[in-house]
C-alpha cells in the first residue's frame, strides 16, 4: 500500500517541482514548496477519505468491495481511521518533503507518514498495549538492550502511563537467563525504578519464539523473569495444535532447509529447537546473500504448504472455520532464516488476552472477551516487507508501526509521548 501512496504523490512532484530553479532563488523555492505541500496534503486527505469509506464497509457484509479494496486487494483490516493529512503536515515540518526539487516523496517518506497517522489515531486515550519486536526495533540486529539505550527511559515512561508492554520477538529460548541476556538493560531499569509501582512493573511480558515462550516479570529472580507454563496462556486455538503435528512440521521444514543449503551451497548450518528450525551462517561472521535467504524462505513456505501440515496464512483473529494444519512463520531474519511455530499475530493475541484477563479479573474461557482490542494495541517492528515478514503478521490483530532502526523507534516513542501529553493538557 505504501507503494501506491508513493505513486499518487509522484504526480504533483512532476508537475510542481522546479528542478531548473536557480540556486539561491529562495522565493521561488518557497512558492514551489507551498504549492507542492498543498497538493500533497490534498492527496493525503483523499486517501484518508477512501480509508474512511473502506472502514465503513468492512464493518458490514457488503457484496461490493470498497474502492480501496479494489485498488489494493491485499489491504488488511483497519482498526482505526488514519488522519493522513495531519500526519503528512507533521512529517513535512520534520522532513521538508515539499521543499525537495529533485527527490520525489519516497517509500520511507510515506512509511513515516503512515506511522505518524497511526500514532495520532491511538493517542486519544485508546492505547492500552504496545508490543515491540526485538532485533532492529529495540537494538541492532543480534545485539542486546544495554543500560545506556535511549529506548529504556521511553519504555519506562509507557509503563508509568499504565500502558502494557509486550516484547514479541522471534528469538526463541526456553530459559529466562537467555532473555535476560538480551533485555537486561530494560529489566534492571524496571527493577531499580522507584517511581513505578509493583502493578506497573508487572505490566511487561516477554513473548519469545514469536508465540512459543511467555515470561512475566519476577522481581525475586536474578533474571527478573519467570516462565509462565503454556497451559496458563495458550489460546484455545493454540492449545489444539498437536505436539505430533508440530514435530512433523518442523521435520519437513528442516529437510527443506537442508535441501536449500545443499542446492545453493549456502555457508550455513541447521539449528533445530523445540519450536523452531533455522539456518544460521557458518562461520557466524559470514553474510549469506539476501537473494539466497529470500529463496530459502519461499522454498520452505511452499513445501510446508504442499505438505498439508502447515497453515501459513492462518493468523490469529481470523475465525476457526475450515482450519487444518499448524500455523507457522518462515522468515528472512536479515542474516538467517527461521521457521517458527505460530507467528506474531498469535504472540500479540496472547499478550492481549494475558493483560485483558488480568485487568478483567477473570480466568478461563472468556479470555477472548476481556482481551485488549486491536484498536487499543500497537505493534512496532521492522519486518513488513522481506520474505515471510514476521512483524507484518501482527497487522491482523492490531495497529502497527513500521520502523527501520532503533533510532526510528526512539523518534516514534517521542512522537507518541508528545501527542499523549498534548491531548492530556
Ligand atoms: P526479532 O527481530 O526480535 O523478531 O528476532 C529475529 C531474530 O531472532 C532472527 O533473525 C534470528 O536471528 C533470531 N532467533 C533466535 N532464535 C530464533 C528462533 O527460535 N526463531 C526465530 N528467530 C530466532
Ligand atoms: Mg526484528
Amino acid at each position: 500500500m505504501t507503494t501506491r501512496y508513493r505513486g499518487l504523490l509522484a504526480v504533483p512532484f512532476v508537475l510542481y517541482s522546479q528542478p531548473t530553479g536557480v540556486f539561491g532563488d529562495d522565493t521561488n523555492v518557497a512558492k514551489m514548496a507551498e504549492e507542492a505541500h498543498r497538493r500533497y496534503a490534498e492527496i493525503m486527505r483523499d486517501v484518508e477519505l477512501m480509508i474512511d469509506d473502506h472502514i465503513a464497509r468492512q464493518n458490514q457484509d457488503r457484496v461490493f468491495p470498497s474502492k480501496l479494496g479494489m485498488l489494493v486487494p491485499t489491504a488488511g483490516p483497519f482498526f482505526t481511521r488514519l488522519p493522513l493529512e495531519a500526519a503528512f503536515k507533521y512529517q513535512d515540518r520534520k522532513r521538508y518533503m515539499s521543499s525537495r526539487r529533485y527527490v520525489a516523496p519516497s517509500f520511507n517518506d510515506v512509511r513515516l507518514v503512515l506511522n505518524s497517522a497511526q500514532i495520532m489515531a491511538v493517542t486519544n486515550g485508546a492505547l492500552q498495549l504496545a508490543t515491540f519486536d526485538g532485533d532492529v526495533t529495540l537494538y541492532d540486529d543480534g545485539q542486546s538492550l544495554e543500560p545506556s539505550s535511549p529506548i529504556i527511559p521511553r519504555l519506562l515512561d509507557l509503563l508509568r502511563k499504565n500502558i502494557k508492554i509486550g516484547i514479541v520477538t522471534a528469538a526463541g529460548y526456553t530459559t529466562a537467563d537467555r532473555y535476560y541476556g538480551r533485555l537486561h538493560g530494560l529489566l534492571d531499569a524496571i527493577a531499580d525504578s522507584t517511581d513505578l509501582d509493583p502493578v506497573q512493573k508487572q505490566n511487561i511480558v516477554i513473548m519469545g519464539g514469536e508465540a512459543n515462550y511467555l515470561f512475566e516479570y519476577e522481581p525475586s529472580s536474578p533474571y527478573r523473569l519467570a516462565p509462565v507454563p503454556r497451559p496458563e496462556w495458550l489460546t484455545p486455538d493454540m492449545a489444539a495444535w498437536s505436539e505430533a503435528e508440530i514435530m512433523a512440521l518442523l521435520d519437513v521444514a528442516e529437510s527443506a532447509l537442508r535441501d536449500c543449503v545443499r542446492t545453493m551451497n549456502l555457508p550455513a548450518i541447521i539449528v533445530r529447537k523445540d519450536r523452531a528450525v533455522g539456518i544460521v551462517p557458518n562461520p557466524p561472521e559470514i553474510r549469506i546473500a539476501r537473494e539466497s535467504l529470500e529463496e530459502t524462505v519461499l522454498v520452505v513456505q511452499r513445501i510446508l504448504e504442499l505438505s498439508a501440515l502447515g497453515a501459513p496464512s492462518q493468523q490469529a483473529g481470523q475465525g476457526a472455520q475450515g482450519r487444518r494444519g499448524v500455523p507457522f512463520c518462515a522468515f528472512n531474519g536479515g542474516r538467517d532464516v527461521f521457521v517458527d511455530i505460530g507467528d506474531k499475530s498469535w504472540g500479540v493475541t496472547v499478550c492481549q488476552q494475558w493483560f485483558g484477563r488480568r485487568s478483567g479479573g477473570t480466568t478461563g474461557a472468556d479470555a477472548a472477551l476481556t482481551a485488549i482490542k486491536g484498536e487499543n494495541t500497537l505493534h512496532v517492528g521492522d519486518q513488513f516487507l522481506s520474505a515471510g515478514s514476521n512483524d507484518f503478521k501482527a497487522r491482523s490483530v492490531g495497529t502497527t508501526a513500521w520502523i527501520a532502526s532503533p533510532a526510528e523507534t526512539v523518534e516514534l516513542l517521542d512522537e507518541l509521548a508528545d501527542l499523549m501529553q498534548k491531548k492530556l493538557s
